[in-house]
């Protein structure tokens, strides 16, 4: 049973003395964690403390910002900033590298984030999340270019999520499993409470935007024909259906209960590349799924091999169940194929 009683710097701690960990990465995992109580609290009393709504500015990708975002971001980087540890941040919201102001001290590793994802949510009282993927670079990087983060999945060295549902969560990975833990409001601390996460390799639960279904490539749409048709088709089973449009409580059902969550590649989105991004949701969710034992694919690949050519680039997204992911990856190389 999970010992409730160990707080996440507690972990964090206990890691480092088991797996010896670098002690730069607890600091910055440590304000990541504080950063994501901050972001709890704002959202906490919504519409009380005129935080909901949007703004009349658009970020990077076009879209436009809920002040959510806005404050989020800036919790982010205002937490983070002060660890020391870092030579950058990068943000879903921002065009540029966020560069370290020159009062603090600098170091080699990068936080990249997504502050609140599934934003359109929030006016809806709805689940979000935060998202973050760690980096550590040779050298504290030149923060005038991207070129030095441009890195594949696989480089990450810790990633997790923070969900704000009915209550927060923060999940997180150094790369020796998956850990969740519950945040105590009474002593303002994330807890341990959900050891070792592990995903079942098959399930009976599948989570897409069915309103797309016309764009989508045809090896999507047999699969999800196939499992629509239930004890009738070839699945020869009941599987369910879910969709929260909010990414974090989608892979946070995953994790906790096995399933796939997809969104592919369409005809509307096929000139960006996908709809999920590659450095704020796609890497980091992978890590972690990888991590419980599941699979993350662009369908035509590890989503953690893709080599990144732009900060902000997207790409198709199926992860969760291993077996599914494989099965969904052979109705693509039969498509190709033919
Ligand atoms: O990328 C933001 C996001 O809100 C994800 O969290 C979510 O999975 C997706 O977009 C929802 O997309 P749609 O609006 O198509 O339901």
């Amino acid at each position: 049973m999970t010992d409730t009683s160990m707080t996440f710097i507690q972990f964090l701690l206990d890691e480092r003395r088991r797996l010896d960990t670098d002690r730069d990465l607890t600091t910055l995992l440590h304000s990541v964690a504080t950063a994501c109580k901050a972001i709890s609290n704002a959202l906490k009393n919504g519409a009380l403390a005129d935080v909901l709504g949007s703004l009349e500015s658009e970020n990077v990708q076009g879209e436009t910002q809920k002040k959510l975002d806005v404050i989020a971001n800036e919790i982010f980087l205002k937490r983070c900033e002060f660890s020391g540890v870092l030579g950058a941040m990068v943000s879903e919201e921002m065009d540029h590298i966020y560069e370290i102001p020159a009062k603090f001290p600098k170091g080699r590793y990068v936080l990249l984030f997504d502050p609140l994802d599934g934003s359109s949510n929030i006016d809806v009282n709805v689940s979000v999340g935060s998202i973050f993927s760690i980096l550590k670079l040779n050298d504290v990087p030149d923060t005038n270019s991207y070129d030095q983060v441009l890195r594949p999945g696989v480089e990450q060295v810790a990633a997790g999520y923070a969900l704000y549902g009915p209550s927060t969560m923060l999940v997180l990975s150094t790369g020796s499993g998956v850990h969740g833990f519950t945040l105590d409001g009474n002593i303002g601390e994330f807890r341990l409470t959900h050891r070792d996460i592990t995903i079942p390799a098959d399930c009976a639960e599948f989570a897409i935007n069915m309103s797309r279904e016309q764009w989508w490539e045809p090896p999507v749409q047999r699969y999800v024909k196939e499992c629509v048709e239930g004890e009738a088709g070839p699945r020869g089973k009941y599987i369910n259906m879910r969709w929260i449009a909010s990414m974090v409580a989608e892979v946070h059902r995953v994790l906790m209960r096995g399933g796939v969550f997809m969104y592919p590649i369409d005809e509307k989105t096929r000139d960006k590349g996908g709809r999920l991004r590659l450095f704020y949701e796609a890497n980091p969710m992978a890590f972690l799924i990888e991590q419980a034992g599941g699979a993350a694919s662009t369908g035509r690949g590890r989503i953690m091999e893709v080599a990144p050519k732009d900060p902000h680039q997207r790409v198709p997204v199926i992860l969760g169940s291993r077996n599914e992911v494989a099965l969904i990856e052979q109705y693509h190389a039969e498509h190709d194929a033919t």
